[in-house]
């Protein structure tokens, strides 16, 4: 049973059971209650420490491991540990993908309570590191100091970081070295940008007191190797910006966009901010299956490019086009569904509450020389009504791709009302999609269900199902 420290309790020679929700892996306590604990592999066996209590859970921490799980491997990342990026870095990758899967048929089958069939095997992802096309770094002159460096006692002469923030702490930033996500030149842009402005003494934002120069940094990297870098700055300072800026352009040539940004804003967002061009064109192109797609600072385009692919060969296949289908791709973002299944439709309608999305897709539809391609603006659940319907065609097809919140109860009602053959159901939250599949199905049955990851190293999974009228 529990020894107790102070008002903590210890659990001795616990073994690890499973990888749960938001990467946290599940053990069971000897009075019979979960306990969620970070930065441990399923099968390990620990000491743990708890540091909250719930009527029916704790949350604590390992503190002595016993016994170390078959399916842990060293994690690559020197940073892993401070920083909360990757947190199954320590999972070998086949867990990793097990644990996601588990994840989709858990939810599917308890929030869901849906008949479902045989899942398709989970997409693993190729490249399970370096596979970002966009990463986003924040200025701070309040580095977060790691449990060795304060342990060595050495005085810290300079606290600027350029890196991410700490779990949890909105004002302390883990500078960042070496970041195993994004393909170079990303790492040397990040560092080269820090030494350049701690030599030349240009500062780095105070997030308490917010002053300084230096806010955020943002690069997006295409396969067709382009490169976007743009810089947030807080302070209003010509001469400084330009400095910087000059020194990137310079050392970085092959970089495509260079923007800036003056925002003295609280909050750092880039959406409601004027972004101004430095160098190059304001945007980066990117290729898929013969396919371009032009991006802009505030573009939303899938993370990982590579799978994104795989992601919408999948939602095409689902789908079972045949060239005579009107489809409809609800929450098109850039359009890019909607481009990807347009040669094998007669004709797809996208929709989008982002006008910025909507104005990138059709864009890009026209440098595609896609022309069975229609985009509109608006809210999903306010757009997507009978008068819409009435007068762009009742679809054969609906591709649904939401955010993490899932469809709102009036677009599955709509849905249900104008009851498609097909829909194929993209998610990035496979409990939310599971609600909507459970409101689907008086008249859907799941036929077919596919894990895809997007995103290695961490506990994010995507699912696509497909859908067909009973
Ligand atoms: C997961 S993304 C899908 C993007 C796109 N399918 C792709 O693969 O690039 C979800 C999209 O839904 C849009 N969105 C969020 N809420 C919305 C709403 N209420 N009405 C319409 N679109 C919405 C977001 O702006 C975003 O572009």
């Amino acid at each position: 049973m529990g020894r107790k420290r102070s008002d903590k309790i210890v659990f001795d020679n616990v073994k690890v059971l499973d990888a749960g929700a938001k990467g946290v892996s599940v053990a069971k306590a000897p009075d019979g209650k979960v306990i969620f604990i970070p930065n441990v592999v399923p099968g390990d066996v620990v000491d743990i420490q708890t540091f909250k209590k719930r009527k029916s859970y704790y949350e604590g921490k390992a503190i002595n491991i016993h016994e170390y799980s078959e399916h842990r491997i060293d994690p690559v990342c020197s940073h892993f540990g401070s920083c909360g990026g990757c947190k199954w870095q320590k999972m070998k990758y086949s867990q990793q993908l097990f644990y996601k899967n588990q994840e989709v048929y858990n939810n599917l089958k308890r929030i869901g309570k849906i008949e479902l069939p045989d899942f398709e095997p989970i997409l693993g992802s190729e490249k399970q590191f370096f596979y970002r096309n966009k990463m986003e770094f924040s200025f701070s002159n309040s580095r977060w100091m790691t449990e060795e460096e304060i342990q060595s006692g050495k005085e810290i002469d300079n606290a600027n970081a350029l890196g991410f923030h700490i779990p949890k702490m909105w004002d302390k930033i883990l500078d960042i070295t070496h970041c195993s996500l994004q393909e170079d030149p990303s790492n040397a842009i990040r560092n080269e940008i820090r030494d350049f402005a701690n030599k030349n003494g240009l500062t780095f934002f105070n997030p308490r007191n917010h002053e300084g120069l230096l806010r955020t940094l943002m690069i997006r990297t295409a396969s067709t190797g382009e490169i976007m870098v743009l810089i947030q700055f807080f302070e209003d300072d010509k001469e400084k910006r330009e400095l910087i800026l000059d020194f990137l352009a310079e050392r970085f040539p092959q970089i495509t966009s260079l923007q800036y940004v003056i925002n003295s804003k609280a909050n750092d967002t880039l959406y409601d901010q004027d972004i101004k061009l430095y160098k190059g064109r304001d945007y980066i192109l990117e290729e898929m299956e013969g396919l371009k797609f032009s991006i802009n600072a505030k573009s939303f385009y899938q993370t990982n490019s590579d799978q994104a692919f795989e992601l919408y060969k999948i939602t095409r296949e689902f789908a079972g086009l045949t060239g005579n289908e009107l489809v409809y791709d609800l929450y098109t973002g850039t359009g890019t569904i909607a481009q990807f299944v347009s040669k094998k439709a007669k004709k797809v309608v996208g929709v989008e509450a982002v006008p910025e999305a909507i104005a990138d897709a059709k864009e890009n539809a026209k440098r595609n020389n896609i022309t069975n391609c229609e985009f509109f603006v608006g809210d999903m659940k306010v757009v997507f009504n009978e008068e819409f319907i009435s007068t762009h065609g009742k679809p054969d097809v609906i591709i649904t791709d939401p955010p993490r919140d899932g469809m709102h109860k009036d677009v599955v009602e709509q849905i249900l009302k104008i009851a498609p053959e097909k829909v194929v159901y993209v998610s990035c939250n496979s409990a939310t999609q599971a609600r909507d599949l459970a409101l689907m199905d008086e008249k859907y049955k799941v036929t077919r269900v596919r894990p895809v990851d997007m995103f290695p190293q961490t506990h994010h999974v995507e699912n696509v199902v497909l859908l067909e009228k009973r």
